[in-house]
């Protein structure tokens, strides 16, 4: 396999006076992910390389990046789907902590927001709270989310608006809320029905592309819409 041309965005706030890339040649290996490249980068051309990853198996979400234009995790994205030069930027419109690592925290703060975990009023059972294969399947379209954060990224009402919720934090409202075990909808539904919740979502409909994991963000607004003017109707 011939050698690919890698070229990285570099940004150290505290060192650089503007972004630049750095470009590296590595010598692919079947089956090498983007994240393996960098880890090879590190260890073998420049240590200063900064980056983010744990799990290395598309779980965890911290390998986000902007890989030739699209959002990716890193470590699912193998170098022989993207040609032989790479362009890997970090998540766009967050800010840059240093090279490919960007700043979380407005994200998680947005996620903290909506009490993310079930909320319950009645005594705990002795053993567990059941659900039946029909409302396990409620919550099939969004549970899958790994909170990488590309939707967030992708939505330009967060980039617009930096108190609105974003589409992570509403599509994970709506998995608690279309959860059958969670006993405080009302209160969750109260969060999310403000001009910051579901009423600042233009339906751009950038988070459902952006998602690596196919999830559909604009979907469960829509959905917490319904459920909010129901609610409403029904204490009107
Ligand atoms: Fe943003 Fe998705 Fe709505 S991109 S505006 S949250 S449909």
């Amino acid at each position: 396999m011939e050698r690919v041309i890698l070229k990285v965005f570099r940004f150290d706030p505290d060192v650089d006076k503007g972004p630049y890339f750095s470009t590296y040649q590595v010598e692919p290996r079947e089956g090498m992910t983007v994240i393996e490249a960098l880890l090879d980068i590190l260890d073998k051309q420049d240590s200063s390389l900064a980056f983010r990853y744990a799990c290395r198996g598309a779980v965890c979400g911290s390998c986000a990046m902007y890989i030739n234009g699209s959002y990716r995790l890193a470590c699912e994205t193998q170098l022989s789907m993207l040609g032989n030069e790479i362009l890997v930027c970090p998540l766009p419109h967050l800010r840059v902590i240093k090279d490919l690592v960007v700043d979380m925290s407005p994200f998680f703060e947005k996620y903290n927001e909506i009490m993310p975990y079930l909320m319950t009023e009645t005594p705990a059972p002795q053993k567990e709270r059941l659900q039946s294969p029909k409302q396990r399947k409620a919550v099939d379209p969004v549970i899958d989310c790994i909170l990488c954060g590309s939707c967030y990224s992708a939505c330009p009402m967060t980039w617009l608006d930096k108190e609105y919720l974003g589409p992570a934090a509403l599509a994970k409202a709506y998995r608690f809320v279309a959860d059958s075990r969670d006993e405080n909808q009302r209160e969750r539904l109260m969060i999310v029905d403000s001009e910051e919740g579901i009423w600042r979502c233009h339906s751009i409909f950038n988070c459902v592309e952006a998602c690596p994991k196919k999830i559909n963000p604009a979907d469960s607004i829509q959905r917490l819409r319904r459920r909010v003017l129901a609610q409403k109707l029904k204490f009107w």
